[in-house]
Order: C-alpha cells, then structure tokens, then sequence
C-alpha cells in the first residue's frame, strides 16, 4: 500500500505495525488512529483549525506541573475521566467518581468522632456512615482517606493560608465498620479554569462549577479500593457538574439538625450549641 489516500489511510496506519507489537498496545492504538481519523474526515478538519489544536496541546503542556496537570483537567472536563471509572466500576458497589488533583499524599490520621472543622467559619457538618462488604457485612479496618475544601473553596495545595494538611484526614473503621467525624458543609466550587482548559469551558458556553463535595479513598485489606465523593441533594450544581461526578448512588441529604442535638462521642460534642447539619454516607467495596 504504497499510496495513502484520505480512504485507505486507517488501513494503512494498522499495516505499518510490527509483528512483535503487543496486542493490547495494537488494539488500542489501531482503535485510536481509526477515531481520529474519523474525527478528522467528519468535521473536514482545516489546517487553522488543527493548528488551534496543536496550540492548545501546546499551552496544557506548558502549564502542566506536579501541581497543575492541564491534561488530568482535560479529560475530566471532556467526560474521559469518569467514563473510564464508569467502565470499571463494579455494579454491586457503591460507585466510583472522579479523584481530581487535590488529593494529598500521607494525610494526617483522624480518629474516630474526630474533627476536621477546627477554627473555620462555617456550618458543622457531621458524616457518619458504616463500610461493607457486597454480602452487608460490615469491614472493619477499612481505611477512608477524607478530603474537601475549606469554605472558601479551594483545596489546601491551592491555598497559602492553609496548612497542607487542613481538611484532609485518614480515618479507620472501627469493628462495625463504622466511621465518624465532623468538618465543615463543603461549598461548590470552581475547577483550574485559567488556563487552556478553561478556553476550551468559555468556547463550549460551560461553566466551571462543581457540585460541592466530599471526596473519599476507601480501602480494605481483599477489596477494590474504592475513590468516591458523595453530595448534597440540593446543590445548584447537581445537575451540571463539569467534571461529570455525579451518580445517583452518591447523592445524599444532609438532614438540618436542631439547636441542642449535638450528640456524644465527637471531639466536638458539648461545643456545638446551635443547629448542625448530618449526612450518613455508608460505603460498599467490591471484593478484590
Ligand atoms: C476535584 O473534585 O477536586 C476536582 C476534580 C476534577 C478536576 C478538578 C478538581
Ligand atoms: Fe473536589
């Protein structure tokens, strides 16, 4: 196959593999030149137009550090990122979602009915809930690595005034399975939206808004480990999250409580006089 034409040029593409390639990296590759080609053939893709795409490449590389990773943004604002947990997710379980980039390594411990609130405005949000196993039995052991955002809506790896440790915690379920804490009601915010990504968000008519959320590494010793959020039933951004998060089974009440309720057995009971906010949040690992 000599000569190539705007036809045969998949074909040709695939014919050019050597013998020894491995098969997966063959199927995967066959199948990404055969979309890409297709994109091109269907939209007529000019030279300008491919050129904005080199461009854009071009700028999410420059951009991207250990701390900014322009591309991980890209894939998860154009769905990849959560069609790829989706693909993979295991149906008995509870669901997966997105990791984001604010997740820290070696995250302080927390105990049980500990706190992640400490001097920060806002409302207390307890999270209460058990780990099990897809039989109901509950995991003992299981280790829920916990982050969010302070009120003002950034992570602590975006926010100077922060400890890089605030609002994140490892907690440990106790012998029925059950953790316990209390932080602050996480606020919607927005995604990196300053870069090329965020052209890409502007040229759509998209926002960068994100439900607002807790996020969550849940692992037990013989179980998939499991990277999850879960959100309130009334966010304004439920419905439009732009990194494609949201699933049914993570979407939970945070039930207002009254003045006065505040239970036992958290480093904060006996400290919340007035009204506080609840949501029980229980997790489900498939076996590994
Ligand atoms: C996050 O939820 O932390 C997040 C997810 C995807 C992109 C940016 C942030
Ligand atoms: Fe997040």
């Amino acid at each position: 196959m000599r000569t190539v034409t705007k036809d045969n040029i998949t074909d040709v593409f695939t014919a050019y593999f050597g013998d020894d390639t491995d098969p997966r990296v063959r199927e995967v590759l066959a199948a990404l030149a055969r979309h890409i080609h297709d994109f091109a053939r269907e939209v007529n893709l000019t030279h300008e137009e491919w050129n904005v795409g080199i461009d854009f490449l071009t700028r999410a590389g420059d951009i991207t550090t250990p701390e900014r990773q322009e591309f991980v943004l890209l894939s998860d604002v154009m769905g990849l990122s959560s069609l790829v947990d989706m693909l993979h997710s295991t149906p008995e379980a509870t669901s997966s979602s997105v990791l984001g980039p604010f997740h820290v390594s070696n995250p302080p411990p927390l105990a049980i009915g500990g706190d992640m609130k400490g001097d920060f405005e806002g409302e207390v949000l307890l999270v209460e809930g058990t780990v099990r196993d897809t039989d109901g039995a509950p995991i003992a052991g299981a280790k829920l690595d916990i982050w969010q955002t302070a009120p003002n809506g950034l992570y602590s790896s975006q926010d100077e005034n922060q400890h890089i440790h605030s609002f994140h915690g490892l907690m440990t379920t106790d012998e029925n399975g059950r953790y316990a804490f209390t932080t602050v009601r996480p606020v919607s915010y927005t995604v990196p939206d300053d870069g090329p990504v965020g052209d890409i968000l502007r040229a759509a008519g998209r926002h960068p808004w994100r439900p607002s959320h807790l996020h969550y590494i849940a692992s037990a010793d013989g179980h998939k480990t499991l990277v999850t959020e879960v959100f309130p039933d009334d966010d304004p951004y439920l419905d439009q999250d732009t990194v494609f998060g949201v699933r049914d089974d993570l979407v939970m009440t945070y039930v207002e409580e009254p003045a006065g309720s505040f239970p036992d057995g958290f480093d904060l009971s006996g400290k919340v006089d007035g009204p506080y906010s609840r949501v029980d949040f229980d997790l489900v690992l498939a076996k590994a």
